[in-house]
């Protein structure tokens, strides 16, 4: 065995710099505070930054950032460089790090987002691109999705589109709705035609208009304005200002890896650690004897099997074998009868083998090559592909596995070695299954994989069905493969493979068998249907969707098998459309908007499309988030101590465990809380009872993080569990446990009117709660000066003013003495609405009666907030003379409920929109316009307001969809009024501080909180116009409650418009002070101004103020004037539905957006701001699926496992935005509108185009139009709402099983 020492000589090369671990005689890997990217099998993460071996290694990288820790968001996602010796060529590939063990980068390069560019040196050209076409927004995901970006482009100076998509398929956003990283991406690629409006006619660039931009020249705003009639404009940034690629400019792979890996070393590598032992044979006969010796060690090697069963079972191995260096295990050959890979290929490298292959052979020898890598392309991200190995996904069997179904059918045989020899045993069934007697033996490995060619009259498929079309494990995945009688279409023999339908890969071999010497017709169809709804038995709570809906793609994809083979026979047959895939394509759009005034001086950024302030920042890794502040002198850490149980009493906490383990300093519990422990109903620390799984009990501190964590697990908590336990709103309503009093606006009278209607359509509507998903976990730095108990924290947090009460009274230490920073953040209810609308049969709606009940979870917080709002905002678009809507919060013992983005409107609308819809599809589509606001007129709770701008908007869709031609699928057009802001004055109201420094340097600071919205970038825009002075002068450093006290938390879309005022009032009052210095030297510059001022002993720096709008809501009388003003939009979507599967999106889905936002004072900023929101709204309404909790109340969806967001190929394929051209409102600042949150709501279009698909389908097969597709509109639940021969089928079976 070797030497630490020896191991440490080769170390790993960190390419900022790269370098060399040194020798040394020992390893110590100390925890930091950041969470990192390098794991170790020891248990914690470490960044480069924070690796240490001997004496300190300090790296401190920050830019690489960790948010899920499971492989599945990309945010971690860095570049391996590996000598590779087969092909003996460097290979780059993305990993992410959050999943790699630290010692399995021995002789590898590792590039993080630091050592790619920098905005001290030189920036990257993919860095500077993501940035200028606004693919920024709160910055969290940026240095994930630029690594992706720039391993694909060392691989691929001009990639394909379709590489592009396959390359940041594994990275999520959740801010920009990915258009605009896709469009900064897109410039690389070969085929981009560099114009927005590609192929639709008039194209901006053409008109030679560009040359007249009107900003450029010394101003330091970005280019890109291309003026065309109207002041109409599709550009929002200057591709030609981009610096090109270079890629001879790139970092080279280290010379002392590359000699390195020329003479590899031979000797056994191992790393000891505190509970694991790594060891890294450098022979294939080394490794054999190792096995051996520790037959229960696994082999690791893309951790992406091992390393999540770790994290989320405790799974634990005291010794780990790394076969990462035996290239016997990477060898490829091929015979003329098929092909062999070694086991340690990655799957990237496997889909590239095959991809080899299939361009060489004949078609019918590479039928199960071809339905390998149609999975390839879909399984995980690249990430997860470029790690996970073939031998480790065969080995780990997973269930829901996508290759292994094809693998069985496709005859695959696994080439095992020992110490005694080798042997060959087929993946098969039994294999599959774990059986011992089909298994390899404790001292085997799997050396490689052999896959035979197919042959003439053998077709094989591969099907799967998961939530998101990529980055999602299947529900259901299958393998398929018929071969027939030379000539004829008889069945010689067939093979069928699931996953995802039981505890392991299934083959269907009974069916099979029974179904040799058939014809391949209808009748066998129908006959292999029953023959596998009986034998594919589901056990009761199989992960991944219903019983129901899993049998039903078993026979569904046994029907495209059956067409895609007909195909291939060349019968025809009438269903074969339903066999196109849905390809992921680089979407295409315009964005629209109003250019300035050509008046309006250059220097004046207002209404410009200025790229993020902290854009460049974000794309570097320069921009620092909470948990990149480096170390403080003796750093504790905090672990929550957190209730196992939904509704209980505590009988007992016994500390005394946790107390005793090395490192802990302390347990914090309710008794040492000096001040006041939260309110009454919502402790912040539980003192005799809980009220849900979650709540927090207790918290301990230690000196490190791992040591915090164990002694979590060492505090010993006693409960007594009380009745009732309720989790489900119609439980809440029987026990009538409510969290607050019902909210209630009523006009004309709903009774009359429901006597005289024509017709009545009642219902329930589900909205499912959503989670926010910030890609920023939630952090918090809490500094104690040393004296007078003052305290400084920096957190990730809207409303620090909040925070700082809180900490101050639960310290009793008085809020002057507390300061919390923010310098940038990282950015669920469930409803139900019983609803009874009445019509007459035009059309006109004559009277709505809406129910609501929202999931509140166990305590208030902002519950009551949402139901009012629900209530205000939920008329929507449409004047109803007699209108009923009632709400009420429920109480459950779930963990406490929040807002969310819109606050309640986007799930309150929904039931509304529900309700236009189903009259519409009785009276016809023109129900919408027909019972919209047209004039002047009052809300429900009687606020006038104009909606001019909103008929504005509809037309002008309208108008952009009569000059496109629809596909018939499913269309729906939602119209959107939106009222912005609280209702409460109070609430709208905000401060600004303006320092003007000697050299004329000028300090912003405003109440307004940085998550990603662009609130500084707009901030500055103010500032510089009121100043005059460009914005390269100015500076925002972060939110602190020391420099703007008393702020309100940035929320309700009002944030940008009022703290712009406080920074207009107090660049005003500066202004007001230079004047008469101006005045004397008009010609003078703005530092003579400033100098001279100073010298005038003027004061420069002046705190604005705006006192905001007046905002009041009486509800005993149901009347106020609750919202300062509206935001009006409209929103077409069409969408195409896969009826066998439930598959929906992206293939051919448009949308159309128009939007009011009057004069926007960025349009970058607001095209993203609308764009994002749509995008967590079509998630809201098609992907999130509601939380999932055990029956004992834990909840389940904790990550991206278990938790869709959409991805980068759920983007609209097409997707325009326009902002309305000439729309004014007097209220605003510069006449701009909040749009941070309507646009959550125009995603519902995509959730009433699929239901309008549905109804096609239904329409199409004899089936009554009344159905209920609840929101979430899942695969599943279209699926089953197409209900059809198949679903009849499964239900048929079982009822008689
Ligand atoms: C975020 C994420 C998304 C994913 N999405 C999908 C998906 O969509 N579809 C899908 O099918 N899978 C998916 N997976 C699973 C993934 O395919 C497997 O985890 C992966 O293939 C395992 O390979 P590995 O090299 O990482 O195995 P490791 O974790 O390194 O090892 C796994 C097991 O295999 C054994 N093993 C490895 N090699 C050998 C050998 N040569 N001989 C004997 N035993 C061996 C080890 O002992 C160990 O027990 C996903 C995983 C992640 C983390
Ligand atoms: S933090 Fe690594 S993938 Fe999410
Ligand atoms: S910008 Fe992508 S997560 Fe915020």
């Amino acid at each position: 065995m070797s030497s630490v020492t020896q191991l440490i000589r080769y170390g790993v090369a960190f390419t900022d710099t790269w370098r060399q671990a040194t020798d040394s005689s020992d390893l110590h890997l100390t925890p930091q505070r950041k969470p990192s990217w390098l794991e170790t099998p020891w248990g914690g993460h470490y960044h480069g930054g924070n690796l240490f071996l001997d004496r300190p290694f300090p790296v401190r990288l920050t830019g690489t950032k960790y948010a899920c820790g499971r492989g599945g968001c990309g945010a971690c996602t860095v570049m391996v460089s590996k000598h590779d010796p087969v092909s003996r060529k460097i290979r780059h590939f993305s990993v992410t790090a959050c999943l790699v063990p630290i010692c399995s980068l021995y002789g590898a390069a590792v590039t993080t987002v630091e050592g790619v560019g920098s905005i001290k040196t030189r920036l990257h050209p993919v860095q500077e691109r993501i940035a200028k076409s606004h693919g920024t927004q709160c910055g969290f995901c940026t240095p994930g999705m630029v690594m992706s970006m720039y391993t694909l482009l060392r691989n691929h100076p001009q990639p394909s589109e379709e590489q592009l998509m396959e390359a940041l398929g594994g990275n999520l956003c959740r801010c920009t709705g990915y258009r605009p990283i896709l469009e900064s991406g897109r410039t690389f690629c070969a085929e981009s035609s560099g114009c927005q409006q590609k192929g639709r006619g008039k194209c901006c660039l053409d008109q030679g208009e560009n040359a007249a931009s009107s900003l450029g020249g010394e101003s330091d705003v970005s280019p890109g304005f291309c003026p065309l009639p109207e002041r109409i404009c599709t550009e929002l940034f200057a591709k030609d200002e981009f610096q090109p690629l270079d890629p001879t400019q790139e970092l080279i792979f280290p010379p002392e890896l590359l000699r390195m890996a020329e003479n590899p070393e031979k000797r056994t590598l191992t790393f000891h650690g505190e509970r694991v032992t790594w060891i890294s044979p450098g022979t294939l006969k080394d490794l054999l004897e190792l096995k051996v010796k520790h037959p229960d060690a696994p082999l690791i090697l893309g951790n992406t099997s091992l390393g999540p069963a770790k994290k989320s079972q405790g799974h634990f191995h005291p010794v780990l074998l790394s076969p990462a260096r035996i290239s016997e295990l990477s060898m490829v050959s091929t015979t003329s009868e098929g092909l062999t890979i070694g086991a340690g290929c990655s799957l990237a490298q496997v889909k590239d083998i095959l991809a080899g292959r299939v361009s060489e052979l004949p078609e019918e020898k590479t039928q199960t090559y071809r339905a390998l890598l149609k999975h390839l392309k879909r399984l995980a991200g690249q990430q997860i592909r470029n790690m996970a190995s073939l031998g480790g996904h065969i080995m780990s069997r997973h269930c829901y596995s996508d290759l292994n179904p094809v693998l069985a059918v496709g005859n695959t045989a696994l080439n095992l070695m020992s110490k005694e020899g080798t042997r060959q045993i087929p993946l098969d069934r039994d294999f599959l299954a774990g059986l011992a007697s089909a298994d390899l033996k404790p001292e085997e490995i799997l050396e490689s994989v052999y896959i035979p060619h197919s042959q003439r009259w053998e077709f094989v498929s591969a099907f799967r069905q998961a939530q998101c079309q990529q980055n999602a494990l299947a529900d259901v995945t299958a393998g398929m493969r018929v071969l027939f009688q030379e000539g004829t279409d008889t069945i010689e023999d067939l093979s069928l493979a699931y996953g995802g339908v039981g505890d392991a890969t299934i083959s269907a071999q009974k069916s099979c068998q029974q179904l040799l010497g058939r014809h391949w017709n209808e009748p066998m169809l129908d006959e292999a249907c029953r023959l596998l709804l009986d034998e594919v038995s589901l056990p009761g709570g199989a992960p991944g969707g219903s019983v129901e809906f899993k049998r039903t793609l078993v026979v569904s994809f046994f029907f495209k098998f059956y067409l895609e083979v007909l195909q291939e026979l060349k019968k025809p047959d009438r269903f074969l459309s339903a066999l196109e895939d849905f390809p992921a394509t680089v979407p295409q759009g315009v964005q629209r908007y109003q250019s300035v005034d050509s008046h309006q001086a250059l220097q004046d950024p207002v209404g410009r499309p200025i790229m993020h302030l902290s854009g460049l920042k974000h794309a570097t890794g320069e921009a620092i988030f909470c948990d990149d502040i480096p170390t403080v002198d003796k750093e504790l850490f905090m672990a929550l101590v957190t209730s196992t149980r939904a509704h209980a009493k505590i009988i007992s906490v016994d500390l005394s465990k946790a107390l005793e383990l090395p490192g802990v300093v302390d347990v914090i519990t309710a008794e040492d809380i000096p001040g006041t422990n939260g309110a009454e109903d919502d402790r912040l620390l539980a003192v005799d009872k809980v009220l849900c799984v979650g709540q927090i009990v207790c918290a301990v501190v230690a000196e490190t993080e791992a040591q915090a964590k164990r002694a979590v697990e060492e505090t010993k908590i006693a409960y007594e569990d009380l009745e009732p336990v309720i989790f489900t709103i119609e439980d809440a309503i029987k026990h009538s446990s409510f969290l607050c009093p019902e909210k209630k606006l009523e006009q004309g009278n709903v009774e009359k009117a429901f006597e005289e209607v024509d017709q009545i359509v009642e219902g329930e509507v589900h909205v499912g709660g959503q989670e926010h998903f910030y890609m920023e976990t939630q952090r918090v730095l809490v500094i104690p000066k040393t004296e007078d108990k003052e305290l400084d924290i920096y957190v990730s947090t809207q409303d620090p003013a909040h925070v700082q009460k809180t900490v101050s009274s639960t310290l009793d230490i008085p809020i002057n003495r507390i300061t919390c920073h923010v310098k940038r953040v990282g950015g669920g209810f469930v409803h139900l609405g019983l609803k009874s609308v009445g019509f007459m049969n035009s059309g006109r709606i004559r009277a709505l009666d809406i129910e609501c009940f929202i999931n509140g979870g166990c305590t208030l917080d902002d519950s009551e907030l949402v139901t009012e709002f629900l209530i205000l905002k939920m008329e929507n678009a449409y004047k109803i003379h007699n209108l009923r809507f009632r709400g009420r919060a429920c109480m459950t013992n779930l963990p406490s409920n929040t807002a969310f983005r819109g606050f309640g409107f986007p799930q309150g609308t929904l039931v509304t929109e529900s309700c236009i819809t189903a009259v519409a599809a009785k009276c016809g589509p023109s129900v919408r316009e027909k019972n919209m606001y047209k004039t002047v007129d009052k809300t429900i709770y009687k606020q006038a307001f104009n909606p001019e701008p909103l008929i504005r908007c509809w037309n002008e869709l309208a108008e952009f969809n009569k000059k496109n031609y629809w596909r018939k699928r499913g269309l729906a057009v939602v119209p959107m009024k939106f009222s912005v802001g609280f209702a409460a004055t109070s609430f709208h109201q905000a401060a600004a501080l303006v320092h003007i420094y000697t050299d004329g340097s000028v300090l912003v600071t405003h109440g307004g909180n940085e998550l990603g919205q662009g609130i500084h970038t707009k901030m500055l825009q103010v500032a510089s116009r009121e100043l005059k002075v460009p914005t390269s002068h100015m500076h925002i450093c972060e939110t602190s409650t020391a420099t703007v006290p008393n702020t309100i938390a940035t929320a309700a879309s009002i944030g940008s418009d009022v703290n712009g005022r406080a920074v207009q009032n107090a660049c005003q009052i500066l202004l007001k002070r230079l004047e008469p210095i101006i005045k004397k030297n008009p010609e003078g510059t703005w530092e003579d101004w400033v100098k001279a001022a100073f010298e005038q002993r003027i004061s420069l720096s002046a705190t604005g103020y705006f006192r905001g709008y007046e905002a009041f809501m009486d509800w005993e009388k149901g009347e106020g004037d609750p919202f300062p003003y509206y935001v009006y939009g409209a929103a077409s979507s069409e969408v195409e539905v896969d009826c066998l599967t439930g598959a929906h999106k992206v293939k051919k889905i448009r949308t159309d957006i128009v939007m009011d936002a009057c004069c926007s004072l960025n349009p970058a900023i607001d095209i993203g701001q609308i764009e994002g929101s749509f995008t967590q709204g079509m998630g809201l309404y098609t992907t999130e699926e509601e939380l999932k909790y055990s029956p004992e109340g834990v909840l389940y969806s904790r990550g991206p496992d278990d938790y869709k967001i959409p991805t980068i190929t759920d983007v609209p394929e097409e997707f325009n935005v326009s902002l309305l051209p000439s729309s004014q409102t007097p209220l605003t600042i510069y006449s701009s509108k909040g749009l941070g949150e309507s646009g959550m709501f125009l995603g519902s279009s995509v959730f009433f185009a699929i239901a309008d698909a549905v109804a096609t389908a239904r329409r199409e097969r004899d089936i009554a139009e009344d159905f209920t597709v609840r929101s979430p509109a899942t695969p599943e639940r279209v699926r089953m709402a197409c209900a059809d021969r198949f679903t009849e089928m499964v239900r048929d079976s079982r009822l008689f099983s």
